[in-house]
Formats: structure tokens, C-alpha cells, sequence
């Protein structure tokens, strides 16, 4: 842990407070009251929340913000009881008592450095870390590039607030962000947009590939994105990300992340019999994205609600493809073998798979005086309401609260029967299922946002992994960064070995001379 912990009073100022942070170096403090008593606890993070609210920071005290009567450890506990009130509280740094004084801070980071999972010793055998199934709860990475909160609906790209990114900013300029590190100026993101419309040329081999892939038969988007993309990187020659520079893993991840859009939308239609269209160099991401698709220069309306979208899907935290795209490069895979993986795991259903689910669920609701009835019988029968509950979120999902915005903006009769049925969903969830926090998640108005703006319903998982593309790419070009192979181990619960060979076993075996 750290110690002496550092520790503020709960009535300075998050000014104040923020200073204290930055000259110890730690991402959280112990508050304090006027008799030295730990009432609370106020993190950077709780800092950055409440600036990103519109808070003053030099009139706001610190008792305002932070979290108060917080869970403490004591010294005498053991590793895996802190270990145990991390996962369970998603808390990231705790204060440890010795007695009524405040002995010490320890942070997520000090655990995982140490014992982030439970040591498993079977009489005999080596030691193998046993972690929770699905690795819940489990840090296996640090990372700058961004965090979900779920407590507290909040999630963030470097820092900065997502749902704000999304409100004020440009898809170019999150994707600068996320890939470069910094907001750009003017400057840097004139010239960051030069690079990313000069990626979007096709190399002529996979011009003529995608033609043949688009007319095979069982074609689906997604899986036929995956290949393209596999197929994309090959005809680029890209190299294991093990013997590029740091600058050259990123070069290949904007190229293959410009790219996405204009691979799926020339799949899309060849597979629909149109004519390809080019993406044109004077539109940004969102609006080249629509035109491509359509043929037809977008509405700036509809334009503007797709990038909204677009930028509050491009990262969420350590997630499965986002893990899964860190585990091919920390082989020292190329940048096409670690995005091609992502786009695998991200089409399971219990991942990216399912945002036209909603939608099908509005569909078979049908009309508003049917909406009740219909929700009613679905959660009898042991369904789930589809666009509502979240695993990480247990309050409002702030992708949800926008995309909600984002759709009535754009107005018409699917929006206001949407919201017609979300108020009655929520009714009959809180009387049906109480107590367990379930609240409308991100796909519920993402499929009416998509669907307002014209994309197919096939399409939807598609366009959330070209947006997820850049979320990925950040992710990779930290993991070859600061490489270490991921090779975890697994706990064989099999039979004891050796196992002998049954009696006269392969006797008959013929084998090649
Ligand atoms: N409708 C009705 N009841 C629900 C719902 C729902 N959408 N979600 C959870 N519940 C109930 C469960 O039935 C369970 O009730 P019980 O205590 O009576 O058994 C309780 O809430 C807790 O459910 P869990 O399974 O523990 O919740 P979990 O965190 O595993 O589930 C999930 C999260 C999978 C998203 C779930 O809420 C769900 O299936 N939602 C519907 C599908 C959906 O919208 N998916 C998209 C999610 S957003 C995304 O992934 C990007």
C-alpha cells in the first residue's frame, strides 16, 4: 500500500485537492473532518467526473464529491480480502486502517502487482493462479486508453469524459485522441484528417476479392468484413507489429482503421447489385460512411446523429475484443491478425452481436397499447427485455442516455413509439423484477438511431466494429508499446496422469513406411 497514506481535509476545494494528488503522485486521497476521522475517500478520478459535470473546481469542496463513509481494510487483512472488496465494490483504491488512524491507501495496482488472483497449490504439482471464471473483476493490463465506471455511469476516452467527446467533438478528432493520445489543435487535426482520407485508397488486389466475397453464397456482412480485413492487411504486407517501430505499428493502424468503412461498404454493394461508390475526400468519417452506403451525399443531421453514435462506441473499457486484439499483438502479430481476431469476438452475441435485437423486439411489440401486455409476458416466460440490464453499469448507461437525445432529435414514429415502450419497460421491470438495477442499456437506442440514419439492420454490428476499429487500434499500438507475451495458464482438472494405455492398444495400428 502506499504509506503514510496521503490524506486532504473535507473542506478544501477540488483545486486544492487535485494539487495534493498531483505533489504525491497517487490517484487518490483519504478525507479527513475536523477531528482527523476518515469520513471519506476522493479520487482523480471523482475530480475529473465533477469537472466533466460543469463543477467549479476552486468553489466545490471535497466533501461534495467524494465517496463517503467509504469500506476500509485494516492492516492485519489478508491479500485476497482486498482483492475480494475490489471486485465486489469496483473500487480502486481503498484506505487501510491501523485501528481509528488511517494507515495507508492501497490501490488495485498494488494487488494485481502482487497477487491479483488466488493461489491454487494441488498437492504435488506446480502452482497455478486460479482467476475468477470469465476473469471478472480481474486487472490483467494497465492502460491510458480509457475506463468504464459503472457505479456511477461513467465512462471515459484518456480521461475525458466520452459522452461529452461525443457531444462536442468530431469523429476525427476522438479518433486523434484515442490513437495519438491528445485533443489535436487545428493544426495537428488538418493534418491528421490529410492522413486519415489518404488511407481510404483500396490497394487494387482486394479491390477485385471483394466482388468475389460479396456474391458467395451465405454472405454476411460481418463475417465477410473479417475476411476482408484479413485479406487487407496480407495485400499490405504488414509486418509482425515484434520488428516494427512504435511509429510504424501506428501507421498500419490508421490505415486499416480508415479502411474498414470503405471495405464494408463496397461489400455491401456488390452484395446488393449497386454500384460501388468511391469515398469521397471532402467528407469526414461519419459522412463519408453514409454515402458510401447510400450513394447520395447525407443529410447533415442524419451525418452529425451517425458520428454521435459513432464516437460513443469506439471504446469501452477493457472488453472482449478489446482483450482479445491485445492477446494477438502481445505475440507479436500483425496489426490485420490482432483486428481480424477483434471482429471475431466481436460478432458473438453476447458481445456485438445483438444491437438489431431491440429493434426486432419494437417490431414484435407492434403498436403502444400492446407494449405492457407484450412486456409483461415476455419477462413471465424468463426472457429479457432486450436493450435493458447491463453487467457493468447498475445505473442509467450514458451511451444510452445520449443515443436517446441523438433519436429524438431526429424525430418520427419509430422514436416516439421507442420511448413509449422504454417508459413502460421500466415500469414493468421495477414492479416485475425489483432491486435489480436494470436500467436501458446502450442497444436499445442505438438501433433506432442506425435505423433513422438509414443503415440496415444487417449492418448494425458491422458499423459498431468500424467505429470499435479505433478503440482497437489504441489498444494495440499500447500493447506492442510495452509488450509482454499474454500466456496464462489453465488448472487441468482432468484425470490424475499418467494415464496408462489400455492392454494391446494400437497393436493393429498400420503406419506410412
Ligand atoms: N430483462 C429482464 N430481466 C433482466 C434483464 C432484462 N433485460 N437483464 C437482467 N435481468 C434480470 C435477470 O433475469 C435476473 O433476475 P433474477 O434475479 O430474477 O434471476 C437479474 O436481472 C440479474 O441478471 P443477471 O443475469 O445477473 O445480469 P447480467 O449482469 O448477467 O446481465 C445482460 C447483463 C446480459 C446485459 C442482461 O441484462 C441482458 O440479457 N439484457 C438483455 C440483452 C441486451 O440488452 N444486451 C445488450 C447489452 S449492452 C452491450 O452488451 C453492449
Amino acid at each position: 500500500m502506499h504509506k503514510p497514506a496521503v490524506v486532504v481535509s473535507d473542506d478544501i476545494t477540488l483545486t486544492d485537492a487535485s494539487r495534493v494528488l498531483d505533489a504525491n503522485k497517487v490517484g487518490a486521497a483519504a478525507v479527513l473532518d475536523g477531528e482527523h476521522r476518515l469520513v471519506g475517500m476522493v479520487s482523480e478520478r471523482d475530480l475529473l467526473r465533477s469537472v466533466g459535470h460543469g463543477i467549479d473546481p476552486s468553489s466545490t469542496r471535497v466533501s461534495e464529491v467524494m465517496t463517503r463513509d467509504p469500506i476500509a481494510l485494516h492492516t492485519t487483512d489478508r491479500v485476497a480480502t482486498a482483492l475480494e472488496m475490489f471486485r465486489d465494490h469496483r473500487f480502486r483504491h481503498l484506505p487501510v486502517l491501523d485501528g481509528d488512524r488511517v494507515a495507508g491507501i492501497l490501490s488495485i495496482r498494488h494487488v494485481v502487482r502482487v497477487a491479483h488472483i488466488e493461489e491454487v497449490q494441488p498437492a504435488g504439482s506446480a502452482p497455478v493462479g486460479l482467476a475468477p471464471r470469465g476473469l471478472e473483476g480481474v486487472a490483467v493490463a494497465e492502460t491510458a486508453v480509457g475506463d468504464v465506471r459503472g457505479e456511477e455511469g461513467f465512462f471515459h476516452y484518456r480521461g475525458h469524459n466520452a459522452v461529452e467527446l461525443a457531444r462536442r467533438c468530431s469523429f476525427e478528432q476522438v479518433w486523434h485522441l484515442l490513437v495519438e493520445g491528445t485533443l489535436p489543435d487545428d493544426a495537428q487535426l488538418a493534418a491528421f484528417t490529410e492522413r486519415t482520407v489518404a488511407a481510404r485508397r483500396l490497394p487494387a488486389d482486394v479491390v477485385d476479392l471483394l466482388g468475389r466475397v460479396a456474391v458467395l453464397p451465405n454472405y454476411a456482412p460481418l463475417a465477410a468484413l473479417r475476411t476482408a480485413v484479413s485479406f487487407t492487411a496480407s495485400a499490405l504486407g504488414f509486418e509482425a507489429t515484434l520488428d516494427l517501430s512504435a511509429d510504424q505499428v501506428r501507421t498500419d493502424c490508421m490505415r486499416l482503421a480508415a479502411l474498414v468503412p470503405v471495405l464494408l461498404m463496397r461489400l455491401h454493394r456488390h452484395h446488393q447489385g449497386l454500384p460501388t461508390v468511391d469515398p469521397d475526400p471532402d467528407l469526414g468519417y461519419a459522412a463519408s460512411f453514409l454515402q458510401m452506403l447510400t450513394g447520395e451525399r447525407p443529410a447533415p443531421r442524419a451525418a452529425r446523429a451517425l458520428e454521435q453514435y459513432l464516437i460513443l462506441t469506439m471504446d469501452h473499457g477493457f472488453n472482449s475484443s478489446t482483450f482479445t486484439a491485445r492477446v494477438i499483438t502481445s505475440t507479436g502479430s500483425d496489426v490485420g491478425s490482432a483486428l481480424t481476431g477483434a471482429i471475431g469476438a466481436l460478432a458473438g452475441p453476447l458481445h456485438g452481436g445483438a444491437p438489431s435485437r431491440a429493434l426486432a423486439m419494437l417490431d414484435a411489440i407492434g403498436s403502444p397499447d400492446r407494449a405492457a401486455d407484450y412486456l409483461r409476458a415476455e419477462i413471465g416466460a424468463g426472457q429479457r427485455l432486450m436493450g435493458f440490464g447491463h453487467r457493468v453499469y447498475k445505473t442509467d448507461d450514458p451511451r444510452s442516455t445520449l443515443l436517446r437525445e441523438v433519436a429524438t432529435e431526429l424525430g418520427g414514429e419509430q422514436v416516439e413509439f421507442a420511448r413509449h415502450v422504454e417508459g413502460t419497460a421500466l415500469e414493468v421491470l421495477a414492479e416485475l423484477k425489483p432491486g435489480r438495477r436494470l436500467y436501458t442499456n446502450v442497444e436499445f437506442y442505438a438501433g433506432v438511431v442506425m435505423n433513422s440514419v438509414g443503415i440496415p439492420r444487417d449492418m448494425f454490428t458491422p458499423t459498431f466494429a468500424c467505429s470499435r476499429t479505433v478503440g482497437w487500434t489504441a489498444a494495440i499500438a499500447e500493447q506492442a508499446a510495452n509488450n509482454r507475451l499474454i500466456r496464462p495458464s489453465a488448472l487441468y482438472v482432468g484425470p490424475q496422469p499418467p494415464q496408462a494405455l489400455p492392454d494391446g492398444y494400437g497393436a493393429a495400428t498400420r503406419f506410412e513406411q
